[in-house]
């Protein structure tokens, strides 16, 4: 029981066509496996006291931080919630079918892929050139810091880590995995359309060799049944008491200056001064 299926080509080779597709189920359950564990250890073993962090805000400065700090700007959010509904729709009409709800799905399919495909265009081009564009990546400090969570949560000594700049570091891992996998369902899925009907081009099967082909629905199919699993786990992890403060910001755009104070380092993440409010806005 592999995780690729073959086929024999006319020609006699033996050619990847598809993944095998009892993949669905071991992402869906082994993603319900981990947020069932993660609820689980979350309530019973983590310990309750709040993180240690290194440096506290002067006053001074917490004093100038607005009452709603500015996160997700109204292009941000958009772009959200249209990647959110297109990685929806992708899903139930990629794998409804492979679970035994028959339906026309290829149309459906890649219309929701070129959502997908041009607001990711359009999220590139925003974060290029309109917003912090490094915000996103880990740094220096998010490893360092990472290794020392890791050495205290095993007992050993370390120093306190130090807060956040925008993004938590498990946001920005999190964020790098869904580029893999988003670029590598877009970029196949788009070759993909030259295999059926589209009003856009005349369908050409021959465009690539069957081994080609092949690899290329592999990739398709491995990063899709791996989406499954990370969408799962976003939302989960959205809908967390702790994290819901960070979903209404990609609903609202703006979270709580007490929130930003304990989880934020406003000298890596700076944001504008209560008093210059309304000239600026900082939300990416
Ligand atoms: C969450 C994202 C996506 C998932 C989970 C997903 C999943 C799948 C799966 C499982 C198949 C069946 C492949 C097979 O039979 O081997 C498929 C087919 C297909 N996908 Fe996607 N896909 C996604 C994104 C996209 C995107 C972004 C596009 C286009 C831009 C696209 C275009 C296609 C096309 C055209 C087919 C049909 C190929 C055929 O029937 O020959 N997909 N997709």
């Amino acid at each position: 029981m592999g995780v690729v299926e073959f086929a024999t080509s006319p020609w006699g080779q033996t050619v990847p066509i598809h993944v095998a597709f009892y993949l669905i189920w071991v992402a869906a359950i082994g993603g319900l496996a981990f947020l069932i564990c993660h609820a689980i250890y979350v309530q019973f073993m983590a310990k309750k006291e709040a993180p240690a962090h290194a440096a506290s805000v002067s006053p001074a400065l917490a004093a100038g931080i607005p009452e709603k700090v500015a996160r997700h700007s109204m292009a941000a959010r958009l772009f959200h919630w249209i990647m959110a509904l297109a990685m929806l729709a992708l899903l139930i009409t990629a794998f409804l079918p492979k679970v035994g709800y028959q339906f026309p799905w290829v149309t459906y399919h890649w219309i929701a892929g070129l959502v997908l495909t041009v607001s990711i265009i359009y999220h590139i081009i925003h974060a290029s050139f309109f917003m912090d564009f490094w915000s996103i990546w880990p740094d220096n400090i998010d490893i360092e810091d990472a290794k020392r969570r890791w050495l205290r949560a095993t007992g050993k000594p370390a120093p306190a880590p130090r807060k956040f700049a925008k993004y938590p570091m498990e946001n920005k891992m999190y964020h790098l995995i869904i580029v893999l996998a988003g670029l590598s369902v877009t970029l196949t899925g788009l070759f993909m359309m030259k295999r059926v009907r589209t009003p856009f081009f005349t369908r050409n099967p021959y465009l690539f060799s069957d081994m080609t082909w092949g690899l290329t629905y592999v990739l398709h199919g491995l990063a899709g049944v791996g989406l499954i699993a990370l969408i799962m786990a976003h939302i989960y992890f959205a809908l967390r008491p702790e994290k819901f403060v960070i979903t209404k910001s990609m609903v609202f755009g703006t979270m709580p200056r007490e929130y930003y104070l304990e989880h934020h380092d406003p000298e890596r993440w700076t944001v504008p001064q209560a008093s210059s409010l309304g000239k600026a806005a900082n939300g990416d």
